[in-house]
């Protein structure tokens, strides 16, 4: 039986699910909240944690290799799009390295951390948000917009714990290249799509030129030369 934490409010399911984790919590531990008030997002950022979402953090505890940490990354996108499919019928795409997206739109984002042996998969799931603020208005998404109905988090959670773990498991068992493939055919970001990249050295332009082995995207730039992403956001060029 799987020990599900529900919070009205919580600052972020990532700071109490790696108190969790210290403590030695079994795998499949979750943390769930209906708003958070201190939500990180990639890259140093905040997310926002309104009311209406679904936010949880599962602490797993697979046999992988440091290196393999990228590769878990996909997986996290993929159970996430695969639960969406079965459990929403919204058809999703992923974006390097997983944010979860409907056309242009962002409708989940995914954090991964390894720490204390453990690691960490936080989701961001925009499930009944009418609105969002006006700099994110643009960007984001939830099922509600896309759907025209509510769906229940409460329902959604327990099938997105069960695909992000069997997702780790087919890595476990049948390798990186089983995982690449179905990323690659889940995402229309891997090949040909021209992106921006911005990278800790600055920003680079270019098309994308599929994937390496341990997971990381490759961009072509004008010049000819390959660049292999293995950290920062990608967007649209434009
Ligand atoms: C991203 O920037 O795309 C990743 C966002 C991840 C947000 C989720 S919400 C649940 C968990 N708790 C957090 O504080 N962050 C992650």
């Amino acid at each position: 039986m799987r020990r599900i934490e529900w919070h009205d409010t919580i600052d972020s399911t990532m700071r109490r699910a790696a108190e969790l984790a210290r403590e030695g919590c079994p795998a499949g531990t979750v943390v769930a909240a209906r708003m958070q008030t201190a939500g990180q997002g990639r890259l140093g950022r905040m997310w926002d944690s309104r009311p209406g979402g679904l936010y949880f953090t599962i602490v797993l505890r697979p046999r992988l290799e440091p290196a393999q940490v990228p590769l878990a990354t996909l997986a996290l996108g993929l159970a996430v799009a695969d639960t969406l499919q079965t459990f929403a019928g919204v058809a999703v795409d992923l974006r390097w390295p997983n944010d979860v997206l409907i056309g242009d739109r962002k409708l989940a984002g995914i954090l991964a951390q390894f720490q204390d042996g453990a690691l960490l998969a936080g989701i961001g799931l925009n499930v009944n948000q009418r609105e969002f603020p006006p700099e994110l208005e643009p960007l984001a998404t939830s099922l509600w917009r896309e759907t025209g109905s509510e769906q229940n988090p409460e329902f959604l959670l327990p099938a997105l714990a069960r695909s992000i773990e069997s997702h780790l498991n087919i890595l476990e068992t049948s390798g990186a290249a089983a995982i690449l493939r179905l990323f690659e055919s889940a995402s229309s970001y891997v090949s040909g799509r021209r992106v921006t990249v911005e990278l800790p050295a600055g920003s680079i332009t270019g098309t994308t030129a599929g994937l390496t082995a341990e997971g990381f995207l490759l961009v072509r730039r004008d010049d000819g030369s390959l660049v292999t992403v293995t950290a920062g956001g990608v967007r649209p060029a434009g």
